[in-house]
């Protein structure tokens, strides 16, 4: 059952066209099935056409995500009359192509993150985004986690000066997949494919909201990387980038970090810090930070993400302390749809919510949160990172720093 407008007539539709249809394909895919349902929508998302590479796998997912058809070609969807925003959610190797081509043809375009995998694409990206929004055409990059309810108020709390000045933002983003030196050398570890490695992975959500929730951007960096498993069995076969595929026994070489650590400088002068890693042992998907500013702390652990603490500095010190405001009421962000207070939402409900807001900024041509010019911005803080690992972690500016939008809500 589609969402009805008060007149009784469903909401004009809006073509979705989706490339790629593994990992982040099939939580997208889930995101605009729901968020049409949920939400009170301007415009209704219809899942019109996916594009992938083997036309048996790719009709095989468009039935099971419920896509109306098939394309093996990306660019005979971007073609489709009925596709109006085209959803990337490929290797970082295709990003800047598809999404140009996109744009270029007079479609909106939601892309996955990173952005891209250099700055040179990243910026000719941002340019053709530029040039398209002009034209009405939207574009935005998945940085879902500033979608997550609890991380939405967050930023709310330090916009309202909440935390007055800020001191520090700290950001860890562990996972443990490659722990195991068998597990096989898949695109997320060949730098041709992905960029970099935990870096564009997981050091880009981290930079992202360390941005998104002090509202500024970083100015220089100073960084360690390693890559700790330097060679890797070769996949007999394709394989989708997080689960171990059939290995063959030669072995490759792995081109990317396995693991970065940094630190930086806000505008401000505020100091940041960030670990990203996929050698945690035990550590699966645990994004955590902590914002501490002269009026106040917040901290949040994605394996809690219902809960955000919060710690008033201004209240008395005998019973000040962190609270845990469980954000699930209806006046938090994002949850006038959903369950009442204390029924929890999860790791897919953030896709649902981006495409809202997508829909809502196509519906009223706003410009969307984040930009194409703050994943730009993304991509300047990871080279910056990876030319201060080169020089033995010298500090190294972020040039040049870009402004970084506020969520378009
Ligand atoms: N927002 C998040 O939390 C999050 C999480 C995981 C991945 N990602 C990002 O999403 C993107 C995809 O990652 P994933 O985990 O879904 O990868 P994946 O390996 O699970 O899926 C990639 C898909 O792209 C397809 N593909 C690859 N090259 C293609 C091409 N040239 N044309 C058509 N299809 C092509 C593959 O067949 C597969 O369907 C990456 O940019 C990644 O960084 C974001």
């Amino acid at each position: 059952m589609e969402r009805v407008t008060e007149s009784g007539a469903a909401p004009p539709a809006l073509g979705i066209g989706m490339v790629g249809y593994a990992f982040m394909g099939a939580a997208h895919s889930q995101g605009w099935r729901t968020a049409g349902r949920v939400f009170d929508l301007p415009l209704r998302p219809v899942l019109a056409a996916v594009a992938g590479r083997d036309a048996d796998a790719v009709r095989a997912a468009a039935r099971r995500h419920g896509w109306a058809a098939a394309e093996t070609d990306w660019r005979a969807l971007i073609a489709r009359d009925d596709v109006q925003l085209v959803d990337i959610c490929t290797p970082g190797d295709s990003h800047a192509e598809i999404a140009i081509a996109a744009l270029e043809a007079g479609k909106h375009v939601l892309c996955e993150k990173p952005l891209a995998n250099s700055v040179a694409e990243a910026e000719a990206m941002t340019a053709a985004a530029e040039a398209a929004a002009a034209r009405g055409r939207i574009a935005m990059v998945g940085f879902n986690y500033r979608r997550v309810p609890a991380l939405a108020y967050a930023r709310g709390l330090v916009a309202e000066g909440r935390l007055g000045a800020l001191r520090h933002v700290r950001v860890t983003y562990l996972q443990d997949w490659l722990v195991d030196p068998d597990f096989p050398l898949t695109w997320r570890l060949e730098r041709e494919h992905a960029g970099s490695g935990a870096l564009g992975d997981l050091g880009a959500h981290a930079v992202d909201l360390a941005q998104y929730l002090a509202g500024e951007p970083l100015v220089g960096v100073s960084a360690l990387t390693e890559t700790f498993v330097r060679e890797r069995p070769l996949l007999a076969g394709a394989a989708a980038g997080l689960s171990a595929g059939p290995a063959g026994g030669t072995r490759g070489r792995v081109t990317v970090d396995d693991a970065a650590l940094f630190t930086g400088r806000l505008a401000s002068g505020a100091l940041a810090s960030f670990e990203a890693t996929r050698m945690a042992a035990g550590r699966k998907n645990a994004l955590r930070l902590e914002v501490n500013g002269e009026r106040g702390s917040l901290a949040f652990d994605l394996e809690r993400l219902n809960e955000l603490s919060f710690h008033d500095h201004t209240e008395p010190a005998v019973t000040a302390g962190f609270r845990r405001v469980l954000v699930t009421e209806p006046g938090h962000p994002y949850l006038e749809g959903w369950w009442p207070p204390g029924h929890a939402l999860g790791y897919e409900h953030t896709f649902a919510h981006q495409a809202r807001d997508l829909v809502h900024a196509v519906a009223t041509g706003t410009a969307p949160a984040p930009s194409f010019a703050d994943g730009l911005q993304v991509q300047r803080v990871l080279a910056a990172v990876e030319e201060s690992a080169r020089n033995a972690a010298v500090y190294t500016p972020v040039l040049p720093s870009l402004p970084v939008s506020p969520v378009s809500r």
